[in-house]
């Protein structure tokens, strides 16, 4: 057999190898789980990613049970391999979600938005599905551990959408040597194969991304929100910036444009009816958080990307074409096997 070929086998086998125990969680070909992202994450992209190899991932955001298990229905209709769903922990029928989740034999369940309360825990764990949580930080990564959760997400603040404070290489740096009990999975501005093969060689089962599959060619995110991101540079894709302590902002990364610049505006103008007497402290915080009520389905379905809430991670710089997700997949398994095989002949 010719050299090259050689090594690109072993390559691919040692990949297999790193990344083995986040395969055999998901029941996959390849440890790439596609975030679920809200309005973007359903049917079409989920079943696109799972097909290929990877581990969709249904964004359940804020449909109500009876919409999340036609959504889980019409993707088994589209897909038999594996996929997951995704619940925010503070959605108001989140048991309901569960329940609609196991009846549906929905294999994992991801539970996002915070610490998930102990019934949701339990109703996943009893109904056979396996939980997947997020961990922010070391100790809570081993307080889900404990609690139960089957595997973790550790998401960089490079990632889109609602971030924490810390980036990926450094909650990486904190919890991968220490959380051995579960599989890992890394998250945030993650584009590139080798940047992936770099985490699974510090102990991570595999990895999650979001924007290179917002833009792929089965996502239903609107023409002018996939552009976004094919023009879109690292740099544009920054959190949300609050203006004043006393009124909180959840941090979003997205790409900067018109509406961005008036949330600083309405920020200002509603600070200052409080400091007037005009709004009470409460009624000033409900009206700075309902300025991005609805923006996220504006920007991805309607593709008002200029007045829309356009969430998209740094590694938005990282998509330069509108692909196919067997593509997406391929690139990124091409870029680590290559990196592995530059090295020599592996002995496994
Ligand atoms: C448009 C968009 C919407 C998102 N919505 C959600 C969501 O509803 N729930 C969630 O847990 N994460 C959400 N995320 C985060 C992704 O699941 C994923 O963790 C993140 O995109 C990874 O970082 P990356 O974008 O750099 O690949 C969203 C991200 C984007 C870009």
């Amino acid at each position: 057999m010719p050299r090259d070929i050689v090594e690109s086998s072993s390559a691919r086998a040692r990949l297999d190898q790193l990344w083995a125990r986040g395969r055999a969680f998901l029941g996959t070909d390849v440890a790439l789980m596609g975030g679920a992202m809200s309005w973007v994450s359903e049917r079409h992209l989920v079943s696109a990613i799972s097909n290929a190899g990877g581990f969709g991932v249904i964004a359940c955001g804020s449909m109500m049970p009876d919409q999340l298990a036609a959504e889980i229905a019409a993707t088994q209709a589209l897909t038999r391999k594996p996929f997951g769903v995704n619940l925010i922990t503070m959605h108001p029928y989140l048991n309901d979600l569960v329940r609609v989740c196991l009846e549906a034999k929905v294999g994992h369940v991801v539970l996002a938005g915070g610490i998930p309360p102990g019934p949701a825990v339990r109703a996943v764990k009893d109904g056979g599905a396996k939980l997947v949580c997020f961990a922010p930080a070391l100790v809570l990564a081993k307080r889900l551990v404990r609690s139960g959760a089957d595997a973790l997400v550790i998401e960089g603040s490079e990632a889109g959408g609602h971030i924490g404070p810390v980036s990926l290489t450094v909650l990486a740096q904190e919890i991968l040597p220490h959380i051995k009990d579960v599989p890992v999975f890394v998250a945030g501005g993650l584009g590139r194969g080798e940047a992936i093969l770099s985490y699974l060689e510090m102990g991570a089962s595999g990895a999650q991304l979001g924007t290179r599959f917002a833009a792929a060619a089965e996502s239903i995110a609107h023409a002018n929100f996939k552009q976004a991101f094919v023009r879109g540079a690292a740099r544009d894709a920054v959190p949300s910036v609050q203006l004043d302590e006393r009124f909180p902002v959840i941090p979003v990364r997205g790409l900067a444009n018109a509406g961005t610049k008036l949330f600083l505006q309405h920020q200002a103008a509603t600070l200052a009816r409080f400091q007037s007497g005009e709004l009470s402290k409460e009624a000033a915080q409900l009206d700075i958080e309902h300025f991005w009520a609805g923006a996220l389905r504006r920007a991805v379905i309607e593709g008002d990307v200029e007045h829309g809430s356009v969430m998209a991670g740094q590694s938005v710089g990282l998509v330069t074409a509108i692909q196919p997700v067997a593509d997406i997949i391929a690139e990124l398994v091409g870029q680590a096997t290559a990196a592995l095989a530059a090295r020599g002949p592996w002995v496994g």
